[in-house]
């Protein structure tokens, strides 16, 4: 059956027309989206050396956003947004933001546990040393691998502070760069428990005014200016999510976790929840835990990549999961130093 001209002529003039429908909104999807990265490069400050360098960056840049709004859309309990990071593909990211210093628990020393003997019972619900001002403001590492010293800082820093009534801001880089034993080995990696020993070694920390953070390994500028110090260090019992509650029921705790998931990298807010990694390859500080509005246990935490990460900086990751290690491996080399 021949089609009659006139309709064949409405139909081919519907594809043209749908096609360049299509064609318009793509260009306009594609320039919405290069607006988009460019409002990004001016709210982060970045500069890129050539067009070459920001037209890949924007491709990274896109698949980031398609990628964090397809998990926006789906049903979580956290949410992920387009942050600092979202020039950087996931490989990029694990490069530069975490480390691979950690050894793994077994090779542990086991310490004494001063918290052994504290029933559950008798804690607290809900516990955050934020408003007990144990907790100085969120830093920001910048592009050095020097998680642990930030760690190890903010588990001193609340110690000193429940020890001595006195919030004092303590220098990162004073162990970037005088702390170079053990696994140690500033922007390049290291442990906080081998921070610890080193911090009783040097009769403890001077004050982060006194050595500021430069994100970037010197040499160091020696000294015994010690603002405040530690008697020494414990471990947590490895993956044991109640005694790591006795500990940071009783002060900021240092864990490790793997920070290394599209997911770490982009959280924005709510309590993360799923599956996760357990390479350790990220220092940060548990501050408290409690329970969110819908009934979910979470851990607070502290991190060291400024406040345009997570929530304000801090982050709530499920609390008391059936997988002994913890959320992202957090109940797996816990460790706190003592006053
Ligand atoms: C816990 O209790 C046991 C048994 O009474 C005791 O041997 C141990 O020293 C206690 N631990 C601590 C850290 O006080």
């Amino acid at each position: 059956m021949a089609i009659p001209k006139a309709l064949l002529f409405a139909i081919l003039s519907c594809i043209c027309l749908c096609n360049a429908v299509l064609a318009a909104r793509e260009q306009s999807d594609h320039a919405a989206m290069v607006a988009r990265h460019e409002r990004w490069m001016a709210q982060y400050g970045r500069v890129y050396k050539d067009a070459t360098e920001k037209a890949r960056r924007f491709e990274i840049f896109k698949a980031n956003v398609a990628f964090i709004e397809s998990f926006n859309a789906g049903n979580h309990k956290f949410w992920l947004g387009v942050n600092q990071f979202a020039d950087l593909t996931n490989y990029e990211f694990r490069a530069t933001k975490t480390n691979k210093g950690f050894i793994p628990s077994t090779v542990r020393v086991p310490t004494t546990f001063r918290y052994e003997n504290v029933s559950i019972d008798t804690l607290p619900a809900t516990v955050d040393w934020r408003t007990k001002g144990a907790v100085t403001p969120i830093k920001d590492q910048g592009q050095c691998g020097c998680c642990w010293a930030f760690s190890a800082v903010a588990a001193m820093e609340g110690i000193v502070k429940l020890s001595t009534g006195k919030l004092i801001y303590l220098s990162e880089q004073e162990l970037v760069d005088c702390d170079v034993h053990g696994e140690d080995q500033g922007c390049e990696g290291g442990l906080m428990d081998d921070a610890f020993k080193f911090i009783v070694k040097n009769g403890g920390l001077t004050t982060e005014s006194k050595y500021p953070y430069t994100a970037a390994d010197g040499k160091c500028k020696g000294g015994s200016n010690s603002a405040a110090t530690i008697k020494g260090y414990e471990d947590v019992p490895a993956n044991n999510e109640a005694a790591l509650m006795k500990a940071v029921a009783n002060q900021p705790v240092s864990v490790a976790v793997d920070g290394g998931d599209m997911t770490f990298q982009f959280y924005s807010g709510g309590v993360m929840t799923g599956s996760c990694g357990t390479d350790l390859d990220h220092g940060i500080t548990a501050i408290g835990y409690g329970k969110a509005g819908d009934g979910t246990q979470y851990w607070l935490l502290k991190n060291s990549w400024g406040t345009t990460w997570g929530e304000n900086g801090f982050l709530r990751m499920e609390k008391d999961i059936s997988d002994k290690r913890g959320m992202c491996g957090l109940a797996m080399e816990p460790s706190y130093p003592t006053a």
